[in-house]
């Protein structure tokens, strides 16, 4: 049997487990994805033992997405521009860290939405998501990217390296919203049921704005946008998409997409 994991410090919370499993059980193929709990002084030796036969690859989750890396033998482009490993492959020539996330972001609003033509996007926060979501953006095509964040300065050096523009947290909603074809929460307001913005905010958008939550269920702002008639979007499908760019990386076949979402809604359902 082979073996895949996630590497990480808690990892006991992770999703990737079950739609990992679910997707070797439909596909019949003889894996299984395991819990690596990692702290940092064990991350060399967890990450050489990948090298070993048996392991068809790894996730690398918080807080090892950027100490991985000098652990590789190569970093993809795309997980340079993010500044962030998530998905580990074992090839002939060594261990290669990708990131999947950006991908994962895109085939998400794709799926969902069809094909858009955003021209114009609003990033809030300026975190390790940010980033991701970022060059999901600059992958799609999408022109003007506004960046705000609580803290100024840390949007303006993400805007300034993804060639972005930096809006003060301020001025975001009167600057940036009446132009927004997509606003992005990519701040961890959201996981304790806090909005980003008011709902008033919202009405500044467009009517036809998507508005997407990093958060992996339905915030307080995706209701507050469904309310004034806004599109909205979790970040569950982007969780599955990111799942299934690693599972088809680690084993050359097609993800079943289907079954890995219905997995990780399962388990979510059960976790209440
Ligand atoms: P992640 O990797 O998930 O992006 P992170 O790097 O900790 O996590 O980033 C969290 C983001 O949420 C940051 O943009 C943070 O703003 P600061 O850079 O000012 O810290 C944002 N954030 C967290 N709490 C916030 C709050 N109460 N109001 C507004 N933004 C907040």
């Amino acid at each position: 049997m082979k073996r895949v994991g996630v590497i990480g410090d808690p990892v006991e919370h992770s999703l990737s487990p079950h739609m990992h499993n679910a997707a070797f059980g439909e596909l019949g193929i003889d894996a299984f994805y395991e819990l690596w709990p990692t702290p940092l002084p064990g991350l060399g030796d967890r990450v050489a033992s990948l090298r070993l036969p048996d392991v068809l690859g790894a996730n690398v989750t918080v807080p090892h997405k950027q100490a991985v890396m000098p652990f590789l033998d190569r970093v993809t482009e795309t997980a340079q521009r993010i500044g962030a490993v998530n998905t580990v492959i074992p090839s002939p020539e060594g261990l290669i860290g990708d990131n999947t996330d950006a991908h994962g972001f895109q085939r998400s609003i794709e799926e969902t939405f069809g094909p858009v033509q955003i021209d114009s996007a609003v990033v809030l926060g300026a975190g390790g998501a940010s980033r991701a979501a970022i060059v999901a953006l600059r992958m799609m095509g999408v022109e003007n990217i506004d960046i705000a964040n609580r803290t100024d300065a840390r949007a303006a050096a993400l805007a300034q390296e993804f060639a972005a523009e930096m809006i003060p947290w301020s001025e975001v909603v009167a600057e940036s919203f009446p132009d927004a074809e997509l606003l992005i929460n990519a701040t961890s307001l959201g996981w304790h049921d806090e909005m980003p913005v008011l709902m008033d905010d919202l009405k500044r958008l467009p009517h036809r704005a998507i508005v997407v939550d990093l958060t992996y269920r339905e915030t307080p702002l995706l209701r507050a946008a469904a309310d004034c008639g806004r599109r909205g979007l979790d970040g569950l499908g982007m969780l599955v998409h990111q799942g299934a760019r690693a599972f088809e990386l680690w084993t050359g076949m097609q993800a079943p997409v289907g079954i890995m979402q219905e997995s990780v809604r399962a388990e979510q359902a059960r976790r209440g």
